[in-house]
């Protein structure tokens, strides 16, 4: 399962890409505003400095909503980088457009993904990744994880090459169920991922290895 870091905080990604297990770097229109990143000059800057940083994919999201816009917006943010990956949200005109960057040799991530009909309807127009959102779903009370299941299961059977990258990940719990449930990629803040380390036995062992080892050399 690959790992994408879900921020466009330069620091965040350094301290992912650090640590050796980063595939990739997802973001979207809200979290380049939160870094305070405006304008379309220094967003494509800012995407051109994070795909510089990273070897893995790097998703960056075309804010236009028309047939003609997504494209036009999605060869720039293509022509950024080669690991650029363009970010279009589950609408009539996106799933258009996905097909035309699948038949023009364009990599995409369908994003703002809350159905099965929807999934099935971005893999067959060849959307490289699948974006469901777990967190927000769980938020109106359904059943993110399920989806991704769901997902999986009609992927499998149905012979999709779409990945499934699950987002919108709130928890550590959230990471270790998209795998089992048959996620490609997880996408979440740095913190979401560090929550996978912590054990209370692995601090008791330690804090006791540790003591042991000082009273066998004092
Ligand atoms: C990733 O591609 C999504 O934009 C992101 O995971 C959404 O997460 P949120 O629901 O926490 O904003």
């Amino acid at each position: 399962m690959k790992f994408f870091v879900d921020t466009a905080s330069l620091d965040q990604i350094q301290e992912a890409n650090d640590l050796g297990i980063l595939d990739g770097v997802t973001t979207n229109p809200s979290l380049m505003a939160k870094e305070g990143i405006t304008g379309q000059d220094n967003i494509y800057k800012h995407y051109q400095t994070i795909a510089d940083m990273v070897d893995g994919d790097v998703s960056a999201e075309v804010i236009a909503t028309d047939f003609e816009g997504i494209v036009e917006e999605g060869k720039r943010l293509a022509d950024i980088a080669p690991n650029i990956v363009v970010k279009v949200p589950m609408i009539k005109d996106g799933v258009k457009a996905l097909s035309y960057f699948r038949d023009n040799g364009i990599r995409t991530n369908c994003t703002l993904v809350f159905s099965a009909g929807q999934a099935i309807l971005a893999a067959k127009a060849g959307a490289t990744y699948l974006s469901p959102f777990i967190g927000r779903i769980d938020d109106i009370n359904w059943d993110g994880m399920g989806l991704i299941g769901q997902i999986a299961e009609i992927y499998a059977i149905q012979g999709y090459e779409t990945e499934i990258l699950a987002a919108s990940i709130r928890s550590s719990k959230h990471i270790v169920e998209a795998a089992q449930a048959g996620a490609d990629v997880f996408t979440c803040p740095l913190s979401a991922a560090m929550g996978l380390l912590k054990h209370p036995l692995t601090d008791i062992g330690l804090e006791k290895f540790l003591a042991d080892h000082r009273k066998g050399n004092s």
